[in-house]
């Protein structure tokens, strides 16, 4: 009550009263933490190069859905760090009275900034870039920190020892791993256990067309305990109906090109998303939609982690929760056309 007061004296924007109405609550691995069956990720569309108006209409139409949990990374862009300064002047004036609302994550592992210090998995690396994050989004905490990926050059005793360093100085709740393989993966959170801080959650690449997530990893995070968050569902936009028509302009791979080509959207690959596009229609689901309801027919899914590049794209992923359901005949279609 107070804070609904307060909220409409000192910010313009105002949740929908109804947001918790329709969204599903995931558990996190065998954590205490909940996540929304879809999350939102700034890795495209939050850069100072695109819109503000349309990345904080995002976000506002994420959250009014229930969409709790806001993914990011310090080198999401262009240029890099630009998504987390987005967010931080988003949070500012639309977001901060929900702080305890929101489960905020960013990641380092990648190349940040020049010179030795400023990438893979050194304590040096983790604990100097999220205090950078920290202060390029104005928190004094994030909810997730993540190594964004395994580094075979840096004991694996010292990544996960900044991680565990990083959650006793309160600059994150829990931590997670990135793209680690489900080996590495038992390593990492055999380390974590032992040292007082369990691996949260592990986020890899899963969809209908990239499913090395299934040759161990999700047993894996299972045995372990961990969750799951799957990134890229709709494989950066290819398993939706965008592409079936050509290419539109505004389209990502036509737009941006750095890690969607469009010599990767061809022939072979239309067809499929052809076929799975007529399946979906007779479900009465966009493609879109029903590759992200595929991915949550599976409980040990916390989460799906979609990208969106406007908010009538998000609106429309978000309706996968309404039809989970897949009979055995539709599921042994799909396989039979993805293995064509
Ligand atoms: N841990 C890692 O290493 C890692 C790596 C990659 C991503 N991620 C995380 O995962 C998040 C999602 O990745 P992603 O952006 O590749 O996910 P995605 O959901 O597979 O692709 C998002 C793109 O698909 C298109 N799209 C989304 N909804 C649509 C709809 N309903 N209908 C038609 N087209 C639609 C849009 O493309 P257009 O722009 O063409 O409109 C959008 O930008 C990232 O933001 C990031 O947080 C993590």
């Amino acid at each position: 009550m107070s804070t609904d007061f307060n909220i409409s004296n000192q910010i313009n924007y105002i949740p929908n009263e109804a947001r918790y109405t329709n969204m599903k609550y995931r558990r996190t691995g065998k954590s205490g933490l909940l996540l929304p069956e879809i999350s939102i990720g700034l890795w495209h569309n939050f850069g100072f190069e695109n819109n503000f108006e349309n990345a904080t209409d995002i976000l506002k139409t994420a959250f009014d859905h229930g969409i709790t949990h806001f993914d990011l990374a310090n080198n999401y862009g262009p240029p890099y760090g630009s998504a987390e300064s987005t967010f931080g002047s988003i949070f500012k004036h639309d977001f901060k009275p929900f702080r305890d609302e929101l489960i905020i994550s960013t990641k380092a592992g990648w190349d940040m900034w020049p010179g030795p210090y400023g990438n893979f998995g050194s304590r040096k690396y983790l604990i100097a870039s999220l205090d950078q994050s920290l202060q390029r989004m104005g928190l004094e905490y994030v909810d997730i920190f993540y190594h964004h990926r395994p580094d075979n050059e840096t004991p694996l005793e010292e990544t996960m020892g900044a991680l565990d360093h990083i959650v006793r100085q309160g600059k994150a709740l829990y931590v997670g791993i990135s793209q680690y393989s489900a080996e590495e993966t038992i390593k990492a959170t055999k380390i974590l256990k032992s040292l007082g801080t369990p691996c949260l959650i592990h986020q890899p690449r899963y969809n209908m067309m990239d499913r090395w997530v299934e040759n161990g990893l999700l047993d894996t995070l299972e045995n372990e305990g961990v969750g799951a968050i799957a990134f890229s569902p709709l494989k950066q936009g290819v398993l939706t109906n965008k592409y079936l028509n050509g290419f539109p302009k505004d389209s990502r791979a036509v737009k941006d090109g750095r890690y969607l080509k469009t010599d990767q959207i061809n022939e072979e690959v239309l067809f499929k998303v052809k076929k799975l596009n007529d399946i979906a229609s007779s479900r009465d689901q966009s493609l879109a939609q029903m590759a992200i309801a595929w991915l949550l027919k599976d409980e040990r899914i916390s989460s799906v982690l979609v990208g969106a590049s406007s908010s009538g794209q998000l609106l429309d992923s978000i309706k996968a929760i309404n039809n989970k359901e897949f009979s055995k005949e539709t599921l042994s279609k799909i396989e039979q056309i993805l293995k064509t």
